[in-house]
């Protein structure tokens, strides 16, 4: 038996330490949370997608009456993206979320089926796209998507 090991790098940080153009877009993710729609839980996410030629799209969580027809912020947004602006690739996400006792301390983590759409996003304009998970306490900055769902599915096996 061997054992193998997957190393995973997040940046911890502080908002004010993030370069401007990432403040701007975890401005924007927070912004978002004030008009999802998010009736049934009251958790209110908002993403920030930034593209490579400066554009900002936004999204936010839409539920659903048949919850499995509602979709997540970070889909919302990267789809939007992904189907108007196919030419020009996104380089980074921020993400962020409040519940009734608003923004969480602890950065947001992304659902599998999110992970799983940004990535077949970074793998289709093949290059990496930051990920900023907001918190009040810290910020998680990761490099890339992939290390967000290490082992994960991809074309390569089709
Ligand atoms: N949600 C997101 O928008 N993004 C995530 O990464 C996790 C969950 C939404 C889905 C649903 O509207 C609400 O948060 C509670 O799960």
């Amino acid at each position: 038996m061997t054992d193998k090991q997957i190393l995973i790098n997040i940046k911890v940080v502080d908002f004010q330490s993030l370069d401007e153009i990432y403040r701007d877009l975890v401005e924007k993710a927070k912004l978002q949370t004030s008009i999802s729609y998010a009736p049934y839980s009251q958790f209110n996410v908002g993403a920030a997608v930034l593209l490579e030629n400066g554009q900002v799209v936004c999204g936010n969580n839409q539920e659903n009456a048949a919850s499995p027809s509602g979709l997540c912020a970070e889909r919302v947004a990267m789809f939007y993206a992904n189907s108007q602006y196919p030419d020009v690739k996104p380089v980074a996400i921020a993400i962020a979320a409040k519940n009734k006792d608003g923004f969480l301390p602890n950065p947001i983590s992304p659902c599998g089926g999110c992970r799983q759409s940004l990535l077949e996003t970074e793998n289709r304009y093949k290059s990496p796209i930051v990920t900023l998970l907001y918190g009040t306490k810290e910020i998680f900055v990761i490099d890339r998507i992939s290390h967000l769902l290490p082992l994960a599915f991809s074309q390569e096996y089709l």
